[in-house]
């Protein structure tokens, strides 16, 4: 089966022109001008669209037991979601409990995707415990083509790891030459800051905050910093909310630690008010670190711009808001905010609210923009050139996106399986006409058209020595 897009402007991290690309098999075979059909293959017009690379979400949680209750998506809502939304492949993470045995863990969250996932995927193995078995499990993991870690310095007694395991943790992997992605949120802070807004009767969503203010993340990418200093390890922050951690990473890297930093979609177009809703609908916006004050997404804007944060994420992690009578899942911390399960949905929505908040605002360019959400976590996590990029050998995994077309974002119309959209009733600019995954048709005109079980584990080799 081969794929002929014609005449689209075509962008990736270092080149945008108009242009074709052919698609044979699996594969992307050429990219030029005026590039004729083979015998049989389908001609798609793509004047007046843009032509991407498949997205990648490096960060996002699908099966994940958390906070007394589990995430609503599986494998069939969250990747038609991803989908529809023009990401291709999925980074997910192993999250398992301090308990659990990784390599059953790492084998039941592979379970979860397989045979069931339309985009491919591939995972950061959480790191929850490290005892005299954890080396030997690791490497098995490792060697199963899971190169990159995954550590929560947050969420005391479960999954946070402690200084000692922290180190082991990092030292293992600069042995290994794995990247370590990091929750970075003083832990002791937080549950000491929960404990006196509780005690001061201080019990709603918009409390959420400031039981985790910013100087809580800044300690928290600082201490990563120390460690990745003292260890040689490559780290790799996740969901940097604000300007501090940001800085404290980038004070780092100029004394030569191996650091990069993500964003997530909900800081770079949500501020702190979302989470002071009134009738507990600020619940909807509770994660962590928290959403933070409005002046942080400036500030945010730049440092994608300059490259100070490399990557924008989801941190997608869906769990139903309820129908208000105290059944819903976020419901469970109704009089306790420490109780709202942390996590937005959005894995659908990331592509199109970066193109509307960035590209189409101005803040960024195209070329910014795909390096962000698909080549630089290509790149970091050990998929390109295989995947990030539009050059031939390249799986032909890509967008045609129609930035004319304008539609509402809407939990009656969205894929992802939580009953609210945090994004409910905003407009984006654009949408992914085509997605291919591998040369198949995954969606067409903005609809799902793909086959369930089409996903591919990506095998990743260690790649951070
Ligand atoms: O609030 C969040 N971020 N929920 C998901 C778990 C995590 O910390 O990434
Ligand atoms: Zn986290
Ligand atoms: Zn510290
Ligand atoms: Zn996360």
């Amino acid at each position: 089966m081969s794929l002929l897009i014609k005449n689209g402007r075509v962008v990736t991290s270092n080149d945008d022109f108009i242009g074709d690309v052919l698609c044979e098999g699996e594969t992307i075979t050429a990219v030029g001008q005026g590039l004729t059909a083979p015998a049989g293959a389908e001609v798609v017009d793509a004047t007046g669209k843009l032509v991407f690379p498949g997205f990648i979400d490096p960060h996002v949680h699908i099966y994940l037991p958390f906070m007394g209750t589990y995430a609503k998506d599986d494998y069939d809502s969250a990747s038609r979601a991803a989908l529809v939304g023009g990401t291709t492949s999925l980074i997910e993470m192993v999250c398992p409990g301090r308990q659990e045995d990784p390599v059953e863990a790492y084998k039941l969250w592979k379970s979860k995707a397989e045979g069931l996932s339309a985009c491919d995927f591939a995972f950061h193995m959480g790191v929850t415990r490290f005892d005299e078995s954890t080396p030997a499990a690791l490497k098995e993991i490792v060697a199963d083509g899971t190169a990159s870690f995954k550590v929560f310095l947050a969420y005391k007694g479960a999954l946070g790891v402690d200084d000692e395991e922290l180190y082991k943790t990092l030292a293992l992997a600069k042995e290994l030459g794995v990247i370590v992605t990091a929750h970075c949120e003083n832990e002791s802070l937080v549950s000491q800051l929960q404990a006196k807004l509780l005690a001061e009767g201080k019990t709603g969503p918009e409390w959420h905050e400031p039981s985790r203010p910013v100087q809580v993340e800044t300690e928290g990418v600082r201490h990563l910093m120390t460690f990745a200093e003292l260890t040689g390890a490559h780290v790799y922050v996740v969901h940097t909310s604000c300007k501090g951690a940001v800085h404290a990473a980038m004070e780092a890297k100029l004394r030569g630690v191996q650091a990069w930093v993500e964003t997530v979609i909900p800081y770079l177009v949500l501020d702190d008010t979302a989470a002071q809703k009134p009738d507990f609908e600020g619940a909807k916006y509770v994660m962590s670190p928290p959403i933070r004050a409005a002046r942080h997404q400036p500030f945010l804007w730049d440092a994608l711009r300059s490259g100070a944060v490399s990557t924008v994420a989801t941190d997608h992690a869906p769990f139903d808001f309820g129908p208000g009578d105290g059944s819903g899942q976020k419901e469970m911390g109704r009089g306790d905010f420490t109780k709202i399960p942390n996590g937005i949905p959005s894995v659908e929505h990331r592509v199109r609210l970066l193109y509307t908040h960035g590209v189409a605002t101005g803040r960024i360019d195209l070329p910014t923009f795909v390096n962000a959400a698909s080549t630089r976590a290509a790149k970091l996590f050990g998929l390109y050139p295989r995947k990030g990029t539009i050059q031939p050998g390249a799986d032909a995994d890509l967008v045609v996106y129609d930035p004319a077309v304008k539609e509402t974002l809407s939990a009656k119309t969205h894929l992802m399986a939580t009953d609210y959209d945090a994004f409910e009733g905003w407009q984006v600019t654009g949408r992914c006409d085509l997605v291919t995954v591998r040369g198949k048709k995954m969606v067409e005109a903005g609809k799902f058209v793909g086959e369930l079980g089409h996903g591919k584990f990506l095998k990743r080799e260690p790649t951070h020595f």
